[in-house]
Formats: structure tokens, C-alpha cells, sequence
């Protein structure tokens, strides 16, 4: 069966259609042996763990009854420990980096319900929470679930992989009253039923009444004494512990810090996790200015930014997909520094501002300072984002997402533009590219080619010129760099048909 993963005795039909692997199983399954050797706590019981040293000790709710920890790695996945020590074999592992949402849960905090991906989400990122399973979809007298019954009722499974992940997602839509089925559901790939019958059930569900052991679910809360210099509760707390140990790795959602666990099979040595800092949660939006504490994930970024930025709330609905949306942090996807992380060149072309904080001292800086080079941002030892903000202004931005498949997908070049055009004539620009070069980056020759001139297609077409002096992109999987070149420049053009009323959406042309 080349090309396809096993998964134990069985063929693992959901590997085989995610983006390739880069461990087989087989060597994923010999490092675990490995690690399992190296770190299994006989207190604990616990056989998987990838963090050297220290333990923690968590409480949350699954399936409506509490679960208490003692002693566990912190880097545990919630897939790793449903399935491995738990039997719960129901939540099902196909890709293991966030990608397939074979492993779906619902998590369900003083925010709401969310669809997350338990392959990457890590056990102490559950502390205080409630995590329902598949095994808790039904009610506790036995009764399915509403979407459990459409699933059964319109043919919405075939060989069934998939569809505990399914039914998780449409579980939490149900419960939170979205119906954007296919927004929803785009975190979550089947191979055999195809998506009608699946979009149907939920379509169908939605019109049920949300199951009492759904909507009486509720987060608890968390003695304050549980507080560690692990888990801090607030910034103050993480300045000081981060202070304390530098080394430590800051996790927030984990989507990129789960993937270096569960793909690359690091052991991190020590952690601090951001998750409990409900300052850094906030989101302040002034007649001045818009405000993101650096732990707000990216649908509520999209929320906040839909009557502000239209076209960034767009790409954002692009952005991964509602489970990684829903852990994902904006301050996670400016430190990481990726030359392709979705927001920065938004960002950078709305003119924000990076407000970082080290022990009680605080500073502020351009974004686009802030990347310094590839795998290099000016962020000094201990120091740690705290926020993200830019200036109230009119909407004249759009930010234009190029990737191979229009959901859940990493961007070749993502182009955003903000130009202010007065009475014919540009009087500002602001044009920031990423996937053009080793950081996310302003196209500065660019912007004076256009400041100063007549808005009319010669200046664009003057301007398209200039692209080389700004950028030499890379070729790689994703784009070839002539290809990125080229697409840039026709980026420009279709900023000035869109600025000047043409439809230019891909989902609009005819
Ligand atoms: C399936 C999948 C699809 C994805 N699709 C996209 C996409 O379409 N677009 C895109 O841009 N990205 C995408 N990503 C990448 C990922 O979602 C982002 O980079 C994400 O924003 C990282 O945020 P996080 O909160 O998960 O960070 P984490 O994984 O927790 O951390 C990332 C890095 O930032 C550091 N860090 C986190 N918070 C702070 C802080 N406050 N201060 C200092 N350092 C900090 C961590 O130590 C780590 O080095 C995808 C990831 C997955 C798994
Ligand atoms: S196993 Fe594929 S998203 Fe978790
Ligand atoms: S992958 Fe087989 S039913 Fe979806």
C-alpha cells in the first residue's frame, strides 16, 4: 500500500491525503519507544511525555467528570493521552500536525465552545477547561447527539475515520448557532463520503435544539493557588518567571511549538505556558486605536477586525482553519518570525506598532523593525511580545492571500496594501509582502514610486517595476520566485481595480 501511513494493524486513510509526512510512522513510532524508555513516570502511568524534567499537575473536565493530573510531562498531547492512557481511542490521529481534524475535540472555557485539534494541544492547555470526545457527543442516557443522528440519517459516513473529528466540529458550530457549514468544517478532510452529505447533516442540526449536556457545559474554576511560574495568570507573572528563565519556551497556541514536538520530536527542556495570562487576552478598540493582547487567537481577531478591515478579516477566514484559528495567537504569529505568517504584512501596512515587555521594562517599536532577518527579530532574551496595535484609520487596506488550495493553507506571497489617494494623487503608501523575502518586509521602492504621483494605471504600471529592487524571493515547494514576482505585480494592479470599485475577489469573478 505505497503512500499510505499505518496506523497500527489498520491503513491509515486520512495520512494518505493530508500534505506528505515528514516522519513516517513507523519512525515516529520507534522515537516514541525510545521516549517512552527515557521519561515514563511510574507514579504517573503516564508512557508519553517529550519535555525533559519537569511536571506538572492539571485539572479539567472530560466528558462532563473531573480529571485530575498529578505529575504529568507538559508537553503531553491530549491525543497522545486520550488514546494512550485514557482508551479513548474514539478522537482518531491522521496527519498529527493540525492539518486533517481527524482528532477534533470540543474545549470549552469561560469564552465559549471551540473546535480544537488534540494532536497539538498539549495538557496543561486544558487546565480549568471542559474537553468533550466523540464518547461524550451522546447524551448520558445514550441519546446521539443531534448532529450524530444527521450524520446517521443523510449518509454523512463511509468508512468512518474522519467522522468523530466531524462530529466534534459540527458539535461546537451547533452549539455556538454558526452556520457557515463550510467555514466551519475546513479544518476537517474526508476522503470517501464527500463533503454534501456531511454539509447537509449540519445544515439539518442546525436546526435542533442544543443537547442540556452541551449547553450546560461550563469551564471551572481554577484555585488560584494552582498559579506556577509554568503557568502564569497574568503578564505581570510571565515577566517574571520569563525573567527568571529565559530559556524557557513561551507556548500560546501551540500551533507552531505542537508541530516541534509531534513532528520534529524535540524535547523541550523547560516551558512556561501563556494560556492562564488573561491580560494578555484583551482586545482595546479606541477612536485611536485597535489593540490586541498578544494571547488573542485569530478568530477573534477576525471578529474584531470585520467592521474595521474587511479585506484582513477575509484573509483571515483564510488562515488555517477554525481549529487552528481558534488556538492560534496573534502574538505567536508575529514572535515566530516566519517570512510567511499571514499577519505581519497586514499589520505592517496598517502601521502597527510591537509592544514588548521584559521584567517591569517596556518597550515599543515599528513592526517591520521587529524582523531583522530570517530567524532574527529584535526581541532580547527574556523579553516577550505583549501586544500589537495600530492607528484608527479609514479602510483602504487589502490584503491579498496567494495560496496553492483557498482554505487551510500556508501562503506563497500574501500582499497587503493601504494607499491613501487625495484628490487624484498619492499622499501615503504602506505595501508590505510575505513569502517575498526571508521576513515579512515593506516594499519601499515600491510605495515612493507610487507617493507623490497621479492614482492612474501608468503610475501602477511604473511602480510594477520596481518590485525588483525590492524583493529576490526564493523558489521553494509552495512558488517559483519568477512566479512570485510576477504575482506581486499583478497584486499592485489589482489593488488599483479593487480601490477603483472592479469586483477582484476570486470568489466573485465570473
Ligand atoms: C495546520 C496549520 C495551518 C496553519 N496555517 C497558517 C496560515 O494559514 N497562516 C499563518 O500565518 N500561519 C499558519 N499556521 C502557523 C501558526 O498557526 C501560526 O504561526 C500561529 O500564529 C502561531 O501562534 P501560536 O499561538 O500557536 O504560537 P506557538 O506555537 O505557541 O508559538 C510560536 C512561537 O512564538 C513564541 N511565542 C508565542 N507567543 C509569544 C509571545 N507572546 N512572546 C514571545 N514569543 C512568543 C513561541 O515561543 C514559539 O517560538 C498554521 C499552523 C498549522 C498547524
Ligand atoms: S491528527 Fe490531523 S489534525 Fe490532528
Ligand atoms: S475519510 Fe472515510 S468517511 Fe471520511
Amino acid at each position: 500500500m505505497a503512500g499510505v501511513a499505518q496506523s497500527g494493524t489498520k491503513p491509515c486513510l486520512v495520512t494518505s491525503i493530508c500534505r506528505p509526512l515528514r516522519f513516517h510512522r513507523g519512525q515516529k513510532d520507534f522515537a516514541r519507544i525510545s521516549l517512552y524508555v527515557a521519561s515514563r513516570d511510574a507514579q504517573s502511568g503516564l508512557n508519553i511525555g517529550n519535555a525533559t524534567g519537569i511536571k506538572m499537575t492539571i485539572t479539567f473536565h472530560l466528558n462532563g467528570e473531573e480529571v485530575s493530573l498529578p505529575d504529568i510531562s507538559p508537553t503531553t498531547t491530549l491525543l497522545d493521552w486520550l488514546r494512550e492512557d485514557r482508551e479513548l481511542t474514539g478522537t482518531k490521529e491522521g496527519c498529527n500536525e493540525g492539518d486533517c481534524g481527524a482528532c477534533t475535540v470540543m474545549v470549552t472555557d469561560q469564552s465559549g465552545h471551540k473546535a480544537l485539534n488534540a494532536c497539538i494541544l498539549f495538557l496543561p492547555q486544558l487546565h480549568g477547561k471542559s474537553v468533550r470526545t466523540v464518547e461524550g457527543a451522546a447524551g448520558p442516557d445514550g441519546q446521539l447527539h443531534p448532529v450524530q443522528q444527521a450524520m446517521v440519517d443523510l449518509h454523512g459516513a463511509q468508512c468512518g475515520f474522519c467522522t468523530p473529528g466531524f462530529v466534534m466540529s459540527m458539535a461546537t458550530a451547533q452549539a455556538n448557532g454558526a452556520t457557515d457549514h463550510d467555514d466551519q468544517l475546513a479544518g476537517n478532510l474526508c476522503r470517501c463520503t464527500g463533503y454534501a452529505p456531511i454539509i447537509r447533516a449540519a445544515q439539518r442540526a442546525a436546526k435542533a435544539e442544543v443537547p442540556g449536556w452541551i449547553s450546560g457545559e461550563k469551564a471551572f474554576v481554577v484555585p488560584a493557588e494552582d498559579a506556577t511560574d509554568l503557568r502564569p495568570t497574568s503578564s505581570g507573572e510571565l515577566a517574571a518567571a520569563y525573567a527568571a528563565r529565559p530559556d524557557a519556551t513561551l507556548i500560546a497556541g501551540a500551533t507552531d511549538v505542537g508541530l516541534w514536538v509531534t513532528k520534529q520530536l524535540r524535547d523541550l527542556e523547560d516551558v512556561i505556558f501563556l494560556d492562564g495570562c488573561k491580560d494578555l487576552k484583551e482586545i482595546s478598540v479606541t477612536e485611536d486605536a485597535v489593540r490586541f493582547g498578544a494571547m488573542v487567537d485569530m478568530n477573534r481577531v477576525r471578529e474584531t477586525l470585520k467592521p474595521l478591515h474587511a479585506s484582513y478579516a477575509e484573509m483571515v477566514r483564510r488562515y488555517a482553519s477554525q481549529q487552528v484559528r481558534a488556538a492560534a495567537t496573534i502574538g505567536g504569529n508575529i514572535a515566530n518570525g516566519s517570512p510567511i505568517g499571514d499577519n505581519p504584512p497586514a499589520l505592517i501596512a496598517l502601521g502597527a506598532t510591537l509592544h514588548l515587555r521584559k521584567g517591569d521594562a517596556r518597550r515599543s517599536l515599528p513592526l517591520e523593525e521587529f524582523f531583522i532577518d530570517y530567524g532574527k527579530q529584535d526581541r532580547a532574551s527574556g523579553e516577550f511580545v505583549e501586544a500589537v496595535s495600530f492607528p484608527r484609520q479609514p479602510d483602504r487596506l487589502r490584503v491579498y492571500k496567494i495560496s496553492k488550495r483557498f482554505d487551510q493553507d500556508i501562503s506563497a506571497v500574501l500582499g497587503a496594501f493601504n494607499v491613501t489617494v487625495v484628490n487624484g494623487s498619492v499622499t501615503a503608501a504602506r505595501i508590505a509582502f510575505g513569502g517575498m523575502a526571508g521576513v515579512p518586509k515593506r516594499a519601499t521602492h515600491v510605495e515612493a514610486a507610487v507617493v507623490g504621483q497621479a492614482w492612474t494605471p501608468e503610475t501602477i504600471a511604473a511602480a510594477q517595476a520596481e518590485f525588483d529592487k525590492d524583493f529576490t524571493p526564493l523558489t521553494d515547494m509552495r512558488a517559483s520566485s519568477a512566479y512570485r514576482l510576477e504575482t506581486a505585480r499583478g497584486l499592485l494592479a489589482r489593488y488599483f481595480a479593487d480601490l477603483n470599485g472592479e469586483t477582484t475577489h476570486v470568489l466573485e469573478m465570473k
